[in-house]
């Protein structure tokens, strides 16, 4: 009886909680944002299909977005190469499935410090920098999207903690998917084929962020990935040598297992330290070594037939003029950073040296489960790195807390301190403003074409006036790195 008395509340509590929840439904002719503006927390906006040539802002919490697709046909969100970006969501909670999102400048999906975020099931062409782009979020999925032609990072996980990354397929990008001082990632079952570089985990500096660990990368298959770096001169990513399959760049504690690495020219796997491009400053406060790099049982072969020059004179001290399967560069060589392979002598590798073989080759889940060893140790037992429970919801203040979030969900996505990203150093700015908070709030709501070698600045004008200027005090105080 009392259970049943139990289930009747449960159920009434259920009820009650989505009672007012409603459909908002979006047909072509019709706007996106109109509908989001009408939604509350809760509410699934449904968009049927046709082109939708605008700009959808999603600041409120628990939205779902979710395309409706009619005989092939799909809702496509369409930049023209005017617009910045097709979604740009700072709210918790927020899911977006079943869009296709074609020729925007900037982004095709940006979050902006929103956590427990979901982004599935979308079809993403030239959509400029980044394809998808969760900026200082916590509690993330990004699975089952296709995504190509994007002149920075496909998918690309900035700053953020807890995310799967699963079942995507990237190509024809400059990177397939980037994976950039984010914590506890699970990156699985992806296609890479036919980008610079597939697969990349690594510490940009000058961030403020300023680790990269604990990061799996499974069951990818990662192919051909040898076309010719297309990034915006100068900028990061244009550092990527073609023919790259996976880097790993000063990252700490990543696994690399049971992945299909192939054809990829220069090398299947690199692992190296901050100083792998030398143009790029340091960070004082960034470890620039990649620590405990676990490589474990991957299948991988054809890798190097064309190396860029670089590894081609390394693997001539070698008297070979291919390309390795696994490169250990700079200091990653080294014994003290306690990285192992297993199989060494599979491969053809570089600087593996001092390398350990690692202690298992294989540990299934089962034994891993039963085993003590703590979860991250045996990646073939973690199923995720999601949090079990959501992630507390950001709130976003008009004040100098709120600021920090708002300069590190969306500023930092393209300022760094000291070093070139897709916007000027702040350092640089800086210099030009002093303390004028007010000439830079100015400037950030419609920003003009400044620098010939730049992209334009999107404007910010969906911050308030007082957020702005809050944001410009924030950023003219950043000091350190
Ligand atoms: C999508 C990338 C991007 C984002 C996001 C971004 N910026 Fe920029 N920013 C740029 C680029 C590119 C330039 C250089 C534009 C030019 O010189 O024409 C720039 C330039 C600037 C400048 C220099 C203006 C001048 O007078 O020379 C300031 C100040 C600035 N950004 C502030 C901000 C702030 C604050 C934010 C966050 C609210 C922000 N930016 C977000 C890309 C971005």
């Amino acid at each position: 009886m009392n259970s049943s008395l139990k289930f009747a509340t449960l159920a009434f509590a259920f009820f009650s909680a989505v009672a007012g929840a409603k459909t908002l439904e979006v047909r072509a002719g019709e706007s996106i944002q109109d509908a989001i503006k009408g939604a509350s927390p809760g509410d699934t906006v449904l968009v049927h299909p046709g082109i939708y040539e605008e700009t959808v802002y999603i600041d409120k919490d628990d939205i779902t977005l979710r395309g409706v697709i009619e005989d092939g046909e799909w809702p496509n969100l369409e930049g023209n190469k005017q617009l910045n970006d097709a979604i740009l969501y700072s709210g918790n909670g927020f899911s977006v499935e079943w869009f296709k999102i074609t020729n925007y400048k900037g982004n095709a999906i940006m979050g902006q410090a929103g956590n427990n975020f979901s982004i599935r099931n979308n079809w993403i062409i030239d959509t400029g920098v980044y394809g998808i782009f969760p900026e200082f979020g916590e509690n993330g999925l990004i699975e089952n999207n296709v995504l190509s032609g994007i002149e920075d990072a496909a998918i690309y996980v900035g700053m953020s903690d807890h995310i799967d990354v699963r079942n995507n397929r990237v190509f024809d990008n400059v990177a397939g998917i980037e994976i950039e001082n984010s914590r506890h990632a699970l990156v699985e079952g992806n296609i890479a084929h036919n980008n610079t570089g597939g697969i990349l985990v690594f510490i940009t500096p000058g961030l403020p962020i300023k680790t990269s660990y604990d990061a799996i990368i499974r069951r990818n298959t990662i192919i051909n990935n040898n076309t010719p770096n297309f990034a915006i001169p100068g900028s990061l990513v244009s550092n990527i040598p073609a023919g790259t399959g996976m880097l790993i760049l000063a990252s700490d504690d990543v696994i690399i297992e049971d992945n299909i690495i192939t054809g990829n020219n220069t090398a299947g796997i690199i692992v190296t330290s901050q100083d792998f491009a030398t143009d790029v400053a340091g960070d004082s406060e960034s470890d620039p070594n990649p620590d405990r790099i676990q490589i474990r049982d991957n299948v991988m072969y054809d890798n190097g037939n064309d190396p860029v020059t670089d590894v081609k004179a390394l693997m001539l001290t070698q008297f070979s003029t291919k390309g390795p399967d696994i490169l250990a560069y700079k200091s990653a060589a080294d014994a003290e950073r306690g990285s192992c392979v297993s199989q060494k002598t599979a491969y053809r590798t570089f600087g593996l040296g001092d390398w350990t073989e690692c202690d298992r080759a294989t540990v299934r889940a089962a034994d891993a489960v039963a085993s003590a060893t703590p979860p991250d140790s045996t990646s073939r037992a973690v199923a995720s790195k999601m949090l079990s429970e959501p992630a507390a919801p950001r709130l976003i203040t008009v004040d100098a807390n709120g600021a920090e979030l708002v300069y590190q969900g969306i500023c930092a996505g393209c300022h760094t301190l000291n070093v070139r990203m897709i916007g000027p150093p702040v350092l640089a700015i800086q210099a030009q403003y002093g303390d004028d908070a007010e000439a830079l709030a100015r400037y950030i709501a419609t920003p003009e074409k400044k620098r010939p070698d730049f992209p334009t600045m999107p404007p910010q004008d969906h911050l308030s006036e007082a957020m702005r200027i809050e944001v410009a005090r924030y950023m003219l105080s950043l000091s350190g790195g």
